[in-house]
């Protein structure tokens, strides 16, 4: 398949009508799977009520059909087709961070969308996405669109278009390409189907900030206690690895200079993901900088690219820094944990 390029610019008006998000659009009716730029990371976009598209996702991806997708709309009216209940705290959320990096869980309403999509569950997720091209291609197709994260299953998140081609081209009818993303950590999903609202997936919005506006939540018990299951499908999964084994450094610079300096020795070439403060002050293979310990977003902004950059590298092993675990730093440290596949090393 030829897959193609869109190029967009995010900043100009009415992009509802800009000829490359209308042929995007008319891809999207057609059941075709589009990939799309959000404030989070590139979706990978189809009809959320038609089983093929959402096939074509799931195939696209590489995609264990057990775990069901995120519902992307543009106007709130939309969930009334397919949502059974709205819950207070949830249209307080949906009014304070809607369009923005939050995925709310509702209990869901059948018969409307593709069984598949939802992986025979009986919730279904759902965000509006904070991006003008997105917003813009899902009040053009008239459709929720299904998109999980444009990459290949176990790959790091796609944060700009090339990352989306580097993963899927050939497999995908396009890409519309807006840009780089944002925020890089994809948005937090919140199950609001019971009375306390319950962080299934760190992200881009905080616990703090929730619980500033509706009281208590809870994390589900997966996120504290490596042992439970997780009540999102996806998080039981491997994901975001890059190609050499990834192992966090708990411990000072000394500590981390000390491992470089014994795989080297074994002749291996190592890799160290730091910040822009701490970057020279390594001696190794190839340090980069993931953005700034002072700024945790502009961390959770570079973090994918700088997963994925590892890879252009060819390095053996990679070792990285750690990070507070509050505030955005949570969903930092939970994508860098997985991508570790919890490898850790203490001093
Ligand atoms: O920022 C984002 O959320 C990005 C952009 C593209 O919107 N999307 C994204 O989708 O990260 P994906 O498919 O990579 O992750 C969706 C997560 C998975 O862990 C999935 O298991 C969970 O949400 N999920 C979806 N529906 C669910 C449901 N009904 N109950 C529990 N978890 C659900
Ligand atoms: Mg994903």
């Amino acid at each position: 398949m030829n897959t193609k390029v869109w190029k967009v610019d995010k900043y100009v008006d009415n992009l509802e009508n800009n000829p490359q998000v209308v042929d995007a659009a008319h891809f999207l009716q057609e059941n075709e799977v589009v990939a799309l730029p959000t404030e989070t990371v590139y979706g990978l976009g189809g009809n959320a009520k038609s089983d093929v598209a959402v096939e074509k996702i799931f195939a696209a991806k590489g995609r264990p059909s057990d775990n069901p997708l995120i519902i992307h709309i543009a106007d709130k009216m939309q969930l009334e087709a397919f949502v059974a209940e709205i819950p207070k705290k949830a249209e307080i959320l949906m009014e304070r961070f809607w369009p923005g990096p939050l995925t709310i869980i509702f209990k869901k309403k059948d018969g409307v969308l593709s069984d598949k999509a939802t992986a025979g569950l009986e919730t279904v997720a759902v965000r509006m996405p904070d991006h003008p091209v997105a917003l813009a291609l899902l009040k053009k197709c008239q459709l929720p669109i299904a998109a999980p994260s444009a990459n290949s299953s176990g790959k790091p998140s796609p944060t700009n278009a090339q990352h989306v081609l580097d993963d899927l081209n050939g497999k995908i009818a396009g890409v519309l390409d807006g840009g780089s993303t944002g925020v890089g950590v994809e948005s937090t999903v919140l199950d609001c189907t019971e009375e306390i609202p319950v962080i299934l997936r760190p992200g881009g919005v905080t616990k703090e900030q929730l619980e500033g506006v509706v009281g208590e939540v809870h994390l589900d018990r997966a996120l504290i206690d490596e042992a439970s299951k997780p009540k999102a499908p996806g998080m039981k999964y491997q994901h975001y690895a890059p190609n050499a084994p990834l192992y966090l450094v708990n411990g000072s610079k000394s500590f981390l200079q000390n491992l470089i300096e014994e795989k080297q020795k074994e002749g291996l070439r190592v890799g160290v993901l730091a910040t822009e403060e701490s970057v020279e002050s390594y001696k190794c293979d190839v340090a980069i900088a993931c953005g700034k310990r002072a700024e945790l977003e502009t961390v959770a902004t570079a973090l994918y690219e700088t997963l994925r950059a590892f890879n252009q590298e060819k390095v053996d092993v990679i070792f990285s820094e750690m990070f507070p675990n509050t505030g955005v730093g949570h969903a930092i440290m939970n994508r860098l944990q997985k991508a570790a596949g919890n490898k850790m090393i203490n001093e």
